[in-house]
């Protein structure tokens, strides 16, 4: 992104196992800008052994959301470090329309964008159909140390049960069973789906097949955006040349 603009923050919104995490974290490296994965927080906030913090745990692994309170605190340390000043692609937020209305009335007034214009609010949708939710999480292998995301048929690692970045042993997530699946799908289309006909009438909202190799789905995503902010950022054009030359 230019430096000169208002900062970009970019909502990535879809169903558990859409690959928000995927996504994000491509257009993260293409746009130069950090990836802040709600989830991934919550995750290592939970794992000191405190009961209150078991508590919220438990409350991860059988897929219900945790308590805005704690959602904030993390969020809120996160978007004040140094790297967020030029924008930030926030994946698992929001995920309610309370969520949603907080981010609006500025959750994201750090002391970094103070002497910036507003930012930007561009939201993506990413559509899968349950049926691919259901193949993609009961294949998906995370890495115990590093947390990289591997799927055993479309991603799979160079060693089989080992990270290819640090060699870690592979781990199924534990809200992955399918039972939760079910559950975390029937949370999002109570809390978090409503979010998409709030923004489709206020702010960008970009509504993208999420059923595409990944490849396909960032270049659509990439030149989406560039014609929907005209973004004379050298970064978009990095970002699509990238992608053009890495299919
Ligand atoms: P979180 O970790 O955010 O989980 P999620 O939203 O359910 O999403 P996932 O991480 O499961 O999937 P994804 O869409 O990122 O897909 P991925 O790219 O990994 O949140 C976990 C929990 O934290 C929540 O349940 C809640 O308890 C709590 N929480 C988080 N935010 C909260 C909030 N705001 N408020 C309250 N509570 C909150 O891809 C999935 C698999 O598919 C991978 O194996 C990948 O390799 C593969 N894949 C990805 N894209 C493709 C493709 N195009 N083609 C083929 N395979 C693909």
């Amino acid at each position: 992104m230019d430096d000169q603009q208002a900062p970009v923050v970019f909502v990535v919104l879809g169903p558990p196992g859409a690959g928000k995490g995927t996504q994000s974290g491509m257009l993260a490296s293409l746009f130069r800008i950090p990836h802040i994965s709600v989830g991934n927080l919550l995750r290592s906030c939970v794992q000191d052994k405190s009961e209150a913090r078991l508590r919220l745990r438990r409350m991860m692994e059988l897929g219900s959301l945790v308590p805005d309170t704690l959602v904030l605190d993390v969020l809120a340390a996160r978007v004040s470090e140094p790297d967020c000043a030029r924008g930030l692609i926030l994946d698992g937020f929001p995920r309610t329309l309370r969520q949603a209305g907080l981010l609006e009335r500025g959750l994201l007034k750090s002391p970094l964008y103070s002497t910036n214009a507003r930012e930007k609010l561009v939201a993506v949708h990413l559509r899968v159909q349950p049926s691919t939710i259901v193949g993609r999480l009961s294949g998906r292998r995370i890495c115990s140390r590093c947390g990289a995301t591997y799927h055993l048929e479309t991603q799979p690692p160079r060693v089989s049960g080992e990270c290819d970045l640090d060699g870690s042993a592979l781990t199924i997530r534990e809200d992955d069973r399918k039972a939760t699946v079910l559950e975390r799908l029937r949370i999002y289309q109570q809390e978090t789906a409503p979010i998409l006909s709030h923004y489709a009438g206020k702010t960008s909202l970009l509504e993208v097949d999420g059923e595409q190799p990944k490849e396909n789905i960032a270049r659509e995503i990439v030149t989406a955006i560039q014609s929907m902010l005209r973004i004379s950022v050298a970064g978009a054009r990095n970002a699509q040349s990238m992608v053009e030359n890495n299919p």
